[in-house]
């Protein structure tokens, strides 16, 4: 059993998540994005159980379609910065992946290529990360329709600010690429994200592209994932190994940053940074340890930490601790942190068994 420091993820939550996605799609399809690793929860367990439920899978790079296709998975995946070598065009048409064309460079890349496959443009409606503005487009397709072989699905965009509600700039990005899918009936539009989907205004088009919701974190700013409805999939857990009671002056932790006030019965957990838990944190962090919200004390170490046991006197050696996960949300720890629930889930280092329950 090691040392009980494990990423335990639910399936059930995960597959909860897709179905509050797909229903959020109406008349459009939801293609789960499963980039890094399944968003740090392991990706060929997340892309096979949620193989019943989506019709396309979408991930950032080739390496991990092909670990998809090793795994089983049938299903188109769309490769959300299509290919980064002339040579891996023959690998896509060969998989049957659907890259996401952003650049002249891949276009003539596909004009080289005689290969066999199906592309999606990349629009640029402001991000300003990858692909062609809206008076570019047109060229575009006109190329890619006279490349052989080559079959253009649809277009893509991406939201810069679509996890703000105040913020205008979705609505802005929304009527460029609507005024787009107007022009080119026949084509398959993809816009949103997940913050996308939690905006009831914004249009599905054909295809929406939720990530950080499947795997049950907000993608918005101000509400909670639970208020949004989602469930937590990950639960970082692992164990006190040792207790004791700080005495008044007495310190804990690298640079003695924490001294305790008062008689301070304290915990030491056996997880660090070198699990992905964000050094970063600071003192008051919460944590759940043995039934009991309380939080953590000084500086993160690499392989341990330290957490308040006052509101939890009857702890011991060997009780379960709960980094983040159903009792405390990932998203307060990313917070604490000053970072994003996206950075601690996909930071989770591969020392951390992932274990799969239903
Ligand atoms: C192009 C693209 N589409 C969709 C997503 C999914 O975004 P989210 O995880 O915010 O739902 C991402 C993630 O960064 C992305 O880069």
């Amino acid at each position: 059993m090691g040392r009980h420091t494990r990423a335990r993820i639910d399936l059930s939550a995960l597959r909860h998540n897709f179905a509050l996605a797909e229903r959020q799609a109406g008349t459009a399809e939801a293609m789960a994005v499963v980039k890094a690793d399944g968003y740090g929860h392991g990706l060929e367990p997340v892309a096979r159980a949620l193989a019943d439920q989506a019709g396309r899978f979408a991930v950032a790079c080739l390496e991990e379609a092909e670990r998809l296709r090793e795994a089983g998975i049938r299903q188109p995946i769309v490769l959300l910065q299509g290919f980064h070598d002339d040579a891996d065009v023959a690998t896509c048409a060969d998989l049957g992946l659907e890259p996401v064309i952003h650049s002249d460079h891949q276009l003539a890349a596909l004009e080289n290529a005689a290969a066999t496959l199906t592309v999606w443009l990349k629009v640029n409606t402001g991000m300003n990360r990858l692909g062609f503005a809206p008076e570019q487009v047109e060229a575009r397709v006109q190329r890619l329709r006279a490349v052989g072989g080559v079959t253009l699905k649809g277009m893509v965009t991406h939201y810069a600010c679509a996890d703000d509600r105040e913020d205008p700039m979705t609505d802005r990005q929304n009527d460029m690429f609507s005024a787009l899918s107007a022009r080119y009936p026949e084509l398959e539009f993809s816009a949103a994200n997940s913050a996308g989907h939690f905006r009831v205004d914004s249009p599905r088009f054909h295809w929406t592209r939720p990530g950080i919701m499947l795997y049950g974190a907000t993608p918005m700013i101000v509400e909670s994932a639970a208020e949004l409805g989602l469930r937590a999939v990950m639960s970082l857990e692992s164990r006190l190994t040792a207790t004791r009671v700080l005495q008044p002056g007495e310190c804990v932790g690298y640079g003695a940053t924490w001294r305790a006030a008062r008689p301070t019965p304290m915990g030491i957990v056996s997880i660090g940074y070198g699990d992905g838990y964000p050094r970063h944190a600071p003192t008051g962090t919460p944590v759940w340890v043995a039934g009991t919200r309380t939080a953590t004390l000084g500086r993160v170490s690499m392989d341990m930490l330290a957490v308040d046991l006052t509101a939890a006197p009857h702890a011991r050696p060997g009780d379960r601790v709960e980094l983040w996960g159903a009792n405390v949300p990932v998203d307060e720890v990313a917070r604490c942190a000053g970072t994003i629930g996206y950075e601690l889930l996909t930071g989770v280092t591969a020392r951390v068994p992932r274990v799969y329950t239903e």
